[in-house]
């Protein structure tokens, strides 16, 4: 009777395991959503990412692999002599690679915005109303915190600024950059990549909320972008 209760025990013990394993997977339902090849809207109206934009996406992160290993990173504030600075936050891999490209073109010192509590692809699922990026960047006052902000930006005189477009406006992680640092003196060029939106107001938006420096109108790039397309996209802001 015993051994039989202790069989029965063990079994509801296995299936329990097998569902709260299941439970904690949140990837699968968001990443078949985003196969979708639809346009869809937000409630701000701003354009969606297309299924051409995941092509670009896909291309992006070899890009950003081959051009990991000439980025510098400016994690240790060591003085470097440089008087350029690439700095970015990407959430899947796009902007990176492009902010590799600038740095690699320019030979800037580059550092990279890490969130303190990292964008998973359900907190990335822009058809979700209620997932994480919905609510932030439908709070203009919502300022996720950032893991490693210890750039410091006294030596530079350029700074690049770089993010993935999230509902026609900047992330609010770079609200929370821009608001942490001095730009006195300093050119600052905003570039984005996106599934199909300009830059538009992002950046004249970080420069408000940054309240100094001498922002540039800055741009959109591909996320393929050549090394002399970029280079092009550089002397354009001279
Ligand atoms: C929450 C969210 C909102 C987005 N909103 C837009 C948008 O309004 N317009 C657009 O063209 N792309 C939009 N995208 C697509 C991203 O801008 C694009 O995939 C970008 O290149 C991703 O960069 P990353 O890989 O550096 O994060 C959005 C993506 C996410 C996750």
């Amino acid at each position: 009777m015993k051994k039989l209760i202790l069989s029965i025990a063990a079994a509801i013990c296995m299936l329990g395991l097998t569902a709260c394993g299941n439970a904690g997977d949140s990837s699968s339902a968001p990443a078949e959503k985003r196969t979708q090849a639809e346009t869809v809207q937000q409630d701000t109206g701003e354009e969606k990412p297309s299924e051409a934009a995941e092509a670009e996406k896909t291309s992006d992160k070899a890009a950003s692999v081959q051009n990991t290993e000439q980025a510098q990173n400016t994690d240790t504030n060591e003085d470097t002599g440089n008087d350029t600075i690439v700095v970015y936050f990407s959430a899947t891999g796009t902007t990176k690679g492009v902010a590799e490209r600038i740095a690699s073109t320019s030979g800037a010192d580059i550092f990279e915005i890490i969130p303190s509590e990292p964008y998973s692809d359900a907190d990335l699922d822009w058809n979700d109303k209620k997932s994480r990026t919905t609510i932030e960047m439908n709070d203009p006052d919502a300022r996720p915190a950032i893991a490693n902000d210890n750039v410091v930006l006294d030596s530079y005189t350029t700074i690049y600024i770089g993010y993935p477009i999230w509902w026609g406006d900047a992330p609010r992680i770079m609200s929370t950059f821009v608001e942490a640092h001095d730009f006195d003196g300093k050119t600052v060029i905003p570039f984005c990549t996106s599934g199909g939106s300009s830059i538009g107001r992002s950046g004249e938006n970080l420069a408000s909320l940054a309240g100094s420096g001498n922002w540039l109108a800055g741009g959109r790039l591909d996320a393929g972008i050549s090394e002399s397309g970029i280079q092009d996209w550089i002397n354009s802001m001279n």
